[in-house]
């Protein structure tokens, strides 16, 4: 049976800068989390652990790490599912979403940190996302969000992957895989109580639930809706959800059906919604540090997980009338000095023109010029202290300063998830552990 994608994070440490060369480094996808630093023996600056991961796959390299990169802190999402866990009732269980790469992250570290944190689910979205964690050792419970099609259940049932199902068809299908198999698989129905993306309406869930607990080879272990808006200040909708949701649990109660795990909050419900927790709440936003809007709930001392960065390639002295970039979309007025950062929109930064900046010596330094697909241009002519090879910040913290998820998400015209996401694997990955 044909096994999942790969996943391209290596770790065969090629590395620059402040970090020291380690040759022979095993792999950390290999590795449980508590080993990884352990076995890398990088020192970062700051005394932290890091760990660097290549984006392809392919022979070892002995080129050094490219002078721009992802940074993602485990210990913040540590730290974060912490104060996730301190901040709600202890009989309501988590399960971490770490699909499309963990929204960026890396799914193995942010996996692993999620469980050695407490977790008791994973979700994914696709097949492939969850055969990729089991491939490489992962043996937790994993829920894949979203429906199935009929080719996907086999493989399902072979790695123990736990389904959505909203269809009887599924139900059916999955039943007749899961008997033929010899188990007894745990499913969770999904409720259309207003999203109306995927799930079975909630006036119609009671007789599906039924159908489920009528097939052996099932067992109805959880209840699931989701929410359309969850993070915004006005709740109606979310509540009127929350109101069908509890209408389609109260038809199998009559029904005489019972049910282990029914959830309905994302990370805006959680924060928000604390009356629909229930059994256990799917986050993913929030334990990577970003809340989901600028109006929910905060808890106090989350941080976000992934800061973009780069060094200073280059530094051009500009004269009165001297223009920078491809279409010359920024001219001097008056004497300038430009710092060239080695990444574009080719890294997944948003293709702007004289908007947004870069963090250098901890102040903002404007972006000049066009974003390129490689390289970009910042005014650095009032930071004088800035040399060649400096860090610079384009998402992220320095020193007090900050640029946010938020603002990189305004640049580009859409949402913080779209951000995390839209990081590039070129960007090579640094783990702090
Ligand atoms: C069904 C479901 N539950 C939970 C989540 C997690 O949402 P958030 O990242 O806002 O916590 C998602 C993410 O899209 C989802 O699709």
């Amino acid at each position: 049976m044909a096994s999942g994608q790969p996943i391209n994070w290596r770790a065969d440490v090629p590395v620059r800068g402040n970090v020291q060369r380690k040759e022979n480094v095993r792999n950390p996808e290999t590795l449980p989390s508590s080993e990884i630093a352990a076995e890398t023996n990088v020192r970062a600056p700051g005394g932290c652990q890091q760990v660097v991961t290549e984006p392809s796959p392919g022979p070892k390299t002995t080129s050094p790490l490219r002078p721009a990169w992802v940074e993602i802190d485990l210990r913040k999402l540590r730290r974060n599912f912490e104060l996730i866990h301190q901040d709600k009732p202890n009989d309501v269980q988590v399960l971490a979403v770490v699909k499309d790469e963990g929204y960026g992250h890396g799914a193995l570290p942010v996996a692993r940190t999620a469980l050695e944190c407490g977790a008791s689910f994973l979700a994914l979205s696709t097949l492939e996302e969850a055969i990729a964690l089991r491939d490489r050792g992962l043996q937790c419970r994993l829920l894949l969000l979203g429906d199935r099609q009929e080719n996907e259940l086999p493989f399902c049932v072979e790695h123990e992957l736990t389904c959505c199902v909203s269809e009887p068809r599924t139900v059916d299908k999955l039943g007749e895989l899961a008997a033929r198999a010899g188990t007894r698989v745990p499913v969770h129905l999904k409720i259309n109580t207003g999203m109306n993306r995927y799930g079975v309406l909630w006036t119609e869930a009671g007789a599906l639930a039924e159908r489920i607990c009528a097939t052996k080879s099932l067992a109805l272990e959880g209840v699931l809706s989701h929410f359309a808006q969850s993070d915004e200040a006005d709740k109606t909708f979310a509540n009127l959800q929350y109101a069908r949701f509890n209408e389609a649990l109260a038809e199998m109660t009559r029904r005489s059906i019972a049910v282990k795990l029914r959830h309905l909050c994302n990370s805006g419900g959680f924060l928000d919604l604390r009356h629909a927790q229930f059994d256990m709440v799917r986050l993913g936003i929030l334990p990577l540090g970003v809340f989901p809007s600028s109006v929910c709930r905060r808890i106090p001392g989350i941080e976000p997980v992934m800061s973009v960065k780069a060094r200073i390639a280059a530094i051009q002295s500009l004269q009165p009338g001297d223009s920078v970039g491809y279409g010359m979309r920024f001219t001097a007025t008056s004497r300038r000095r430009i710092a060239v950062l080695p990444l574009g929109y080719g890294d997944g930064f948003p293709r702007v023109r004289n908007q947004g900046c870069a963090l250098i010596h901890g102040q903002r330094a404007p972006l000049v010029g066009g974003v390129a697909m490689d390289a970009l241009t910042v005014d650095i002519t009032d930071i004088p202290a800035a040399q060649l090879w400096d860090e610079a910040v384009m998402m992220g913290r320095q020193a007090a300063a900050e640029i946010s998820v938020h603002e990189v998400a305004k640049l580009r015209g859409s949402v913080s998830y779209d951000v995390l996401t839209a990081w590039r694997t070129r960007l090579p990955r640094i783990y702090l552990t």
